[in-house]
């Protein structure tokens, strides 16, 4: 509770912070908990089903915590057209988990995305912070094999 306390301490408490909260919770804590969304009700003084409604309604909030290593695969124009499934078929093969899902030891999360900015480099992914791209089956290979 002591890290949603300081997370809710830079919000005044008003009804109309309920998605920036909802934000800063996930960018902090990695997904919503029952426990975060139950403490935003309180803390904004509306009702918890508002809440889990409000973040249900937004595909941009999670429910279940990400993994250590993050993997998006950029699934916008340019990727797609250079293969972008193709790629993200080959981490789902090689890690064991399809889109939105996390493996059972919380080492990887993988997530299809919008264009994230690096047409150029198409097909392109992200781990964490890192961005990877030119790819091919062989290259996402190698590269996951590093981390
Ligand atoms: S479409 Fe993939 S980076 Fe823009």
């Amino acid at each position: 509770m002591q890290d949603l306390d300081n997370i809710l301490s830079s919000f005044e408490g008003k009804s109309g912070e309920l998605i920036p909260v909802l934000q800063k919770i996930q960018n902090e804590l990695g997904y919503l908990s029952e426990e975060a969304m139950l403490r935003a009700a309180e803390f904004l003084n509306i009702p918890e089903s508002k809440v889990f409604g409000v973040a249900s309604f937004y595909s941009q909030f999670r429910f279940t915590p990400t993994g250590r290593n993050k993997i998006t695969v950029c699934e916008g124009t340019a990727c797609h057209v250079k293969g972008a499934k193709g790629i993200k078929e080959e981490i789902s093969r090689i890690k064991g988990i399809e889109d939105g899902e996390t493996s059972s030891c919380m080492e990887y999360t993988l997530e299809g995305v919008a264009c994230i900015g690096c047409c150029a480099l198409a097909p392109c992914i992200t781990i964490n912070d890192d961005v990877h791209g030119r790819l091919d089956k062989k290259k996402v290979s190698d590269i996951l094999k590093e981390i």
